[in-house]
């Protein structure tokens, strides 16, 4: 009976998508990767970089204040925001409650040039360049409390 129990837990644990991940953000879907990466080369490519790999010294503020753009590879710390707070970050740009009010930043908001759609797209293209199990385990840590608010 016990064991049988165990079992159930086991499968539903399984089943349910990891913490902070959202299924129209999955990397796993391939056409919505393929949309992806055509936005992340028109909208993105030009500051985040053809790798995803982030303009040079990322973590130096510029002369005028800004932080340069970060990677979204496994570098970066894009992984360590849940899909919902990536999918306002980039409608919204870095306002509150991501950023302080008045917060300068080269990120823009693509509310009025990309569909909600290509937004979750461009996320799963970039989900897809995380790979290694260390991170993904950390992520989903990182992202479980986050995600239940
Ligand atoms: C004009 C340059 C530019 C473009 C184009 C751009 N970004 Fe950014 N992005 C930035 C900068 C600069 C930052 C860091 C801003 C800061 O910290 O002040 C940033 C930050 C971000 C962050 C937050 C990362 C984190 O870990 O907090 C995400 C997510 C993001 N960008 C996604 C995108 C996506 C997706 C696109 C394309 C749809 C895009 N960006 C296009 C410059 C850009």
């Amino acid at each position: 009976m016990r064991i049988i129990a165990l079992a159930l837990v086991l499968a539903a644990c399984s089943e349910a998508p990891p913490p902070g991940d959202d299924p129209r953000a999955s990397p796993g879907d391939a056409s919505r990767v393929a949309l992806g990466a055509k936005v992340y080369g028109q909208h993105c490519m030009s500051c985040h970089g053809a790798k995803l790999e982030g303009q040079p010294n990322w973590q130096q503020r510029m002369p005028n204040g800004r932080m340069p753009a970060p990677p979204h590879d496994e570098s970066g710390h894009t992984w360590h925001h849940p899909d919902g707070v990536l999918f306002v970050i980039v409608k919204q740009g870095l306002v509150p409650p991501y950023a302080p009010r008045g917060y300068a930043s080269d990120m823009p908001a693509f509310s009025d040039k990309l569909t909600d759609d290509e937004i979750w797209s461009v996320l799963a293209y970039i989900k897809g360049h995380w790979k290694t199990k260390e991170l993904l385990d950390a992520r989903a840590e990182m992202t479980r409390n986050a995600s239940q608010r």
